[in-house]
């Protein structure tokens, strides 16, 4: 069997070369992890949940005309993707305080935020992607002023379009976080949203009894994660049920 070239293995994803230049497979794969990687467990069928999730969302925001790398998924566990140059920072978006935000500035958490709230981790597993203020941004060249302008406003709409689809599921969108590549055209340089976005990189609570769907559940020892991001999927019509009841043939006389 012919083997294909792996160009990055993640804690979460593995991305391969692509069948054609510019393009990349990415993997999800079952392994959680927290804490940097202090706390590992293979959570079955992980993975497969993310992939679908991912395929929801990233299709819904090229609908309303948000540019992603995703192309399509092609299996249970892996989607094809634009290769992008992505951008060393974790983009977290905040409508409520929660986790480090809660920890750093004492606050409680789940208590709302007068606006939403856009900031910037430098993506380096070994200092443990610390929190960087623009200047950092900027003065160390990792992106420009116009590329952080044009980051914030795609953060932004990601947003509106993720808390409006969790909305109307009766989920609430606590925070998230996204990365950006950037895709070259030419000389032409755009930035789309790259990576993931699934309950690995989000908070999602119940709106009515406030059960974390997301990973802090594994973070937390909350319960089972599965349980969990099948509730999300399942609400949002994605899987399981979907996917098992195909209509029946009907016959035709
Ligand atoms: P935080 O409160 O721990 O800073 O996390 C904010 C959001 O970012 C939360 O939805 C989880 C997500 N996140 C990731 O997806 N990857 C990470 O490595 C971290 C630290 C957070």
């Amino acid at each position: 069997m012919a083997r294909r070239k792996k160009i990055y293995e993640g804690k979460a994803k593995i991305l391969y070369e692509g069948p054609e230049p510019g393009t990349l497979v990415q993997y999800f794969k079952d392994d959680a992890t927290a804490n940097n990687a202090e706390k590992r467990a293979v959570v079955e069928g992980k993975g497969v949940l993310n992939n679908r999730l991912c395929e929801f969302f990233m299709n819904g925001l090229t609908q309303i005309g948000v540019p992603t790398h995703f192309i399509r998924r092609l299996n249970m566990r892996e989607q094809l993707i634009r290769q992008v140059e992505i951008i060393p920072l974790e983009v977290i978006v905040r409508n409520s305080a929660a986790g480090s935000m809660a920890k750093r500035l004492g606050m409680e958490e789940g208590a709302s935020l007068p606006r939403p709230i856009v900031e910037f981790s430098y993506k380096d597993d070994a200092l443990g992607d610390p929190l960087v203020p623009e200047e950092y941004i900027i003065a160390f060249g990792w992106a420009t002023q116009q590329d952080l302008d044009d980051i914030v406003s795609l953060a932004l709409r990601v947003n509106d379009f993720m808390s409006g689809v969790m909305f109307g599921v009766g989920i609430k969108l606590v925070d998230f976080k996204i990365e950006i590549g950037r895709v070259w055209d030419n000389e032409f340089m755009r930035l789309v949203v790259a990576d993931e976005i699934s309950p690995d990189s989000c908070r999602l609570w119940d709106m009515e009894t406030g059960q974390k769907l997301d990973k802090d559940v594994f973070r937390r020892d909350l319960g089972s994660l599965t349980d969990a991001y099948t509730e999300v999927a399942k609400r949002l019509g994605v899987m399981p049920s979907n996917v098992t009841h195909r209509p029946k043939p009907t016959l035709i006389n």
